[in-house]
């Protein structure tokens, strides 16, 4: 499925892994949706990233804001991907400091935001990419953003792990779920990437990250992350599968 002239959807879209898959899928020829948070500046990104990009405000953890979000692209010649990037996490353990039972709110927020949207993304993604003819053999794809995290989870990500593994258990499940509808689903995971998060780090911070990367010895690109994203949504052979992105990183406990 080339991009040129279809409509995407870019969660998280006004900032890091979201904003480059934005400009990558503008440079294929693409149409591109940024969906965020409405107290976002994606109104803005998206003035800046010129014609054949919008912003549609939304939550992706309030399904009808979502809905009415993806729906914005939909009304542009049919949603044709979706890439779903909104996602955060927020540091807890299984027990605190003074050795009490974690925070079952950090826990849950944690699940709503990275796991929970992630399934709002598929569903409502899927609910109107199913609508549209097909090209070729297929009507759509998703692409899901998972994290290395799911693997091998570092102290202090307890509820970050669990809601990434959810999204890398969904995965081929979707994938089969959505076979008879032509939408494939697909997910990357991310290692550490060089957005606006990391670019507070202190340069000595940054410099002990990078060494735990075996090669190439440096944080990834967001431009990367958006090479991949929207070659996944192009190469309608791949399909289930979650791709890790990371150097060949494996964290460390801590
Ligand atoms: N940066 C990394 O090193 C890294 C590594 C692994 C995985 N990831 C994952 O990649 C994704 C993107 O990360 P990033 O580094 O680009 O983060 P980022 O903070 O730069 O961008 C995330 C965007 O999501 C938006 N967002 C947050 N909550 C939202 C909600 N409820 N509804 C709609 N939009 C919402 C934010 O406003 C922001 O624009 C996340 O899922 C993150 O867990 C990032």
């Amino acid at each position: 499925m080339e991009l040129k002239g279809l409509s995407v959807a870019v969660t998280g879209g006004a900032s890091g892994l979201g904003l480059a898959t934005a400009r990558r899928v503008l440079a294929t020829g693409g149409n591109v949706t940024l969906i965020d948070l409405p107290g976002s500046n994606g109104e803005e990104i998206a003035k800046e990233l010129g014609d054949g990009a919008v912003f549609a405000p939304g939550d992706v953890t309030d399904s009808e804001q979502f809905a009415a979000a993806l729906d914005v692209a939909h009304e542009r010649g049919g949603l044709r991907g979706v890439v779903h990037c909104a996602g955060a996490g927020r540091k807890m353990r299984v027990l605190d400091k003074e050795g009490k039972a974690g925070s079952l709110e950090d826990f849950e927020f944690v699940i709503r935001l990275n796991l929970i949207g992630s399934f709002n993304a598929l569903r409502l993604g899927a609910e109107r990419m199913a609508e549209l003819d097909l090209i070729e053999d297929e009507r759509g794809a998703v692409v899901m953003t998972a994290s290395v995290a799911a693997f091998e989870g570092q102290i202090g990500q307890i509820n970050y792990s669990a809601s990434k593994a959810g999204i890398v258990g969904m995965t081929i499940v979707a994938a089969r779920d959505l076979a008879s509808k032509g939408i494939r689903v697909n997910t990357i995971a991310p290692g550490i990437m060089d957005t606006p998060l990391l670019a507070r780090l202190r340069d000595d911070v940054r410099k002990s990250l990078e060494a735990t990367v075996p090669n190439p010895s440096r944080l990834g690109r967001p431009d990367e992350f958006g090479r991949l994203a929207t070659d996944i949504l192009e190469n309608g052979y791949l399909n289930g599968e979650t791709i890790r992105l990371d150097g060949a990183i494996r964290m460390a406990p801590r």
